[in-house]
């Protein structure tokens, strides 16, 4: 999508140099564009760790460009065992979203396919690739289908603008290009369905206000930032036609983990008759697991990120400010799960679903197979 009118991705490899991995450092937005490069698995270990990239998607293809790093770093003689502790480190750094074991198994068995050192090296890169054109085309495809449900309510509302309100940042910047939830809406936008967006601010790392706020922004879609508890209240006053979300980790009946926060929208949703989709490429199905409840590992986070408070001073300066007392006990689970029942219907790169095993098995008939 675009920065100033110049269209980007969120992560790319250096033109010249396939060893250098460049990234958007997310920490920075939406103050300042600040372009990180990455050189080593280390390196990409504490970027998705301590979130310079963060949202299901880009967080599968930098684990995808990680493997790459570890590849073409690793000796020839300790080859394997240098790979498949990248890719234990990886796999270590986030726990919820399920893009991120999912692009690293991919390498590991593209990579054990090839039996010289070169085409093991070469495998990564061009896997690494795939991934995030792969994330980028299904982003696309995602678009092209919600934007279906956004014409029908068009339709519906006389060509009155469509409110949707959406939780987090399941933009453009949480993947590698377009989105999820805001797939549809860019989508529509581009066909001239005039959208208006409801920006959660997404306490408390404030994804909605520091990040979508800004992509929207950049795309030019109309929106208003709105504090997390607005939601219900907006419902209630029929202030709002449909809510669409990403999720980190979904499983194959349908239950939903995204941010913190989404499954009070959901109840909320549900109790004003607001249509509630959720938007995912495929990478992010954990198609082992049924229960989102028992089976979704969820993230928990520093409480500093709650104490303390991230934003740009009077002086134009980036600055962290404390806003509670000093060491009071926190909590700060960074994801919640949503249950099926609650979901209107996904919309994949293959199509829109309910948010069941049978619906969701008929667009991948493929992953029939239970789990032991
Ligand atoms: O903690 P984050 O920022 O990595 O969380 C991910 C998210 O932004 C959301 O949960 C999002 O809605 C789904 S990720 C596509």
């Amino acid at each position: 999508m675009r920065v100033s009118g110049t269209p980007y991705r969120t992560i790319w490899p250096s033109a010249t140099n396939n060893s250098v991995i460049k990234i958007i450092d997310q920490r920075r937005l939406p103050h300042r564009f600040v372009i990180e490069e990455l050189r080593t698995v280390a390196e990409v270990c504490t970027a998705i760790r301590e979130m310079h990239v963060r949202g299901a998607g880009l967080i599968g293809a930098t684990a995808g460009f990680g493997m790459h790093l570890a590849a073409l770093t690793a000796p020839k003689h300790e080859f394997a065992a240098w790979v498949r502790l990248a890719a234990e480190n990886l796999v270590q750094t986030r726990p919820t979203a399920s893009n991120l074991a999912w692009a690293v198994q991919r390498q590991l068995e593209a990579i054990e396919q090839e039996s010289t050192l070169a085409a093991k090296r070469a495998r990564a890169f061009a896997v690494a690739c795939e991934i995030a054109d792969e994330d980028a085309e299904f982003c696309h495809r995602i678009g092209e289908h919600g934007k279906e449900i956004i014409a029908g309510i068009s339709q519906k509302k006389n060509g009155k603008p469509v409110n949707i309100l959406t939780h987090c940042n399941a933009g453009w910047l949480a993947f590698v290009d377009y989105g999820s939830a805001t797939s549809p809406i860019y989508a529509a936008h581009a066909e001239g369905i005039k959208v208006h967006v409801w920006v959660d601010e997404t306490r408390p790392w404030l994804q909605g206000a520091k990040l979508t706020a800004w992509e929207l922004k950049e795309e030019r879609v109309p929106h208003t930032l709105i504090a997390d508890n607005t939601g219900g209240h907006l419902m209630q006053h029929g202030l709002v036609d449909m809510v669409i979300v990403g999720t980190d980790r979904t499983t194959r009946c349908g239950d939903v983990a995204n941010k913190i926060g989404t499954y009070l929208k959901a109840l909320a949703a549900h109790d004003n008759n607001v249509p509630f989709y959720v938007a995912l490429p495929s990478s992010t199905f954990d198609w082992m697991i049924k229960d989102g409840l028992t089976e979704i590992p969820i993230e928990q986070r520093s409480g500093k990120e709650i104490t303390h408070i991230r934003g740009l001073s009077e002086s134009d300066e980036l600055t962290t400010i404390t806003i509670s007392p000093s060491n009071t006990a926190t909590l700060n689970y960074g994801f919640d799960v949503t249950p099926a029942r609650l979901i209107t219907g996904l919309i994949s790169e293959r199509g829109v679903m309910q948010a069941n095993e049978e619906d969701i098995l008929r667009l991948y008939p493929e992953r029939r197979q239970k789990p032991a």
